[in-house]
C-alpha cells in the first residue's frame, strides 16, 4: 500500500467516546493522505485509512457512509481524471489527495486530483424509484450513478478548482447529527 499521510489533530487530544463529545469545541480533526491512481490498491488504502481515522475519533457510526463516498470519489479519479497537459508526464502516476475534516456536528471530505475538468454532478434524481417500479434497470442510465450515490449520502456535494490553477477538489459535507440519528434508528433502537 502506498499512501502518505500527514496528520494534525486540531486542539486537544481525544478524550470521551460518546456522541456528546462532538459538541466539545476541542473535537475538530484533520487528516490528509495521498494515494496514486496507478496503484491497484489505492481505493482500498484510502478506504482503510479514513476508516481508521473515524474509529480513532469515535465516529464509527459514520464509517460506512464515508468509506463509500471515498471509494466513489477516488474511483472516479482512477477512471476519469486526465491530468492537465502541463502536469502530464509519460509514466507519471496520477496523484490523489484525500482530506478528512471534522468540526462539532460536521464532517467534510475532499478528494483532489490533477485534472481541471469538473465532475458531472447530477442535477437531481433521474426518476423517482416509485415511478420506475419494475423498469428501474431499463430506465436508469448505466453511468453517472456514482455521484448520485454520493449526493444521496452527503448533505452537500460541490467541487472547487485547484488553488494553483490546475486540478480540482470534489467536496462533500456530512451532517453528523443526521448520520447519528439514522445509525441509531437502524442499529441501536
Ligand atoms: N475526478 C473526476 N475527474 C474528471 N471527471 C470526473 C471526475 N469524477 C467524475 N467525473 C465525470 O463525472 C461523470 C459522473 O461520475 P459518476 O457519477 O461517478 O459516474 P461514472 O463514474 O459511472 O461515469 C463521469 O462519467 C465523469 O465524466
Ligand atoms: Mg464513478
Amino acid at each position: 500500500m502506498e499512501a502518505r499521510q500527514s496528520k494534525h489533530t486540531a486542539n486537544a487530544p481525544m478524550g470521551r467516546t460518546t456522541h456528546g463529545s462532538l459538541y466539545d469545541p476541542s473535537s475538530g480533526h484533520f487528516r490528509a493522505l495521498t494515494v496514486y491512481a496507478e496503484d491497484a490498491d489505492c481505493v482500498k488504502a484510502a478506504r482503510d485509512l479514513v476508516g481508521s481515522y473515524l474509529k480513532a475519533w469515535s465516529l464509527r457510526y459514520a464509517i460506512d457512509d464515508v468509506q463509500l463516498i471515498v471509494s466513489e470519489l477516488v474511483g472516479n479519479v482512477v477512471h476519469h481524471a486526465v491530468p492537465d497537459e502541463r502536469l502530464a508526464m509519460p509514466g507519471a502516476k496520477r496523484r490523489i489527495d484525500v482530506r478528512l475534516m471534522t468540526w462539532p456536528g460536521l464532517l467534510a471530505i475532499g478528494v483532489s486530483d490533477e485534472d481541471s475538468t469538473p465532475p458531472d454532478l447530477p442535477a437531481g434524481e433521474f426518476l423517482s424509484p416509485d415511478l420506475a417500479g419494475d423498469f428501474s434497470e431499463a430506465l436508469l442510465p448505466d453511468r453517472g450513478r456514482g455521484l448520485l450515490i454520493v449526493q444521496r449520502l452527503a448533505d452537500a456535494v460541490w467541487w472547487s478548482p485547484g488553488l494553483k490553477g490546475t486540478g480540482k477538489t470534489v467536496w462533500c459535507r456530512l451532517d453528523l447529527d443526521r448520520i447519528w440519528d439514522e445509525w441509531w434508528a437502524e442499529y441501536a433502537a
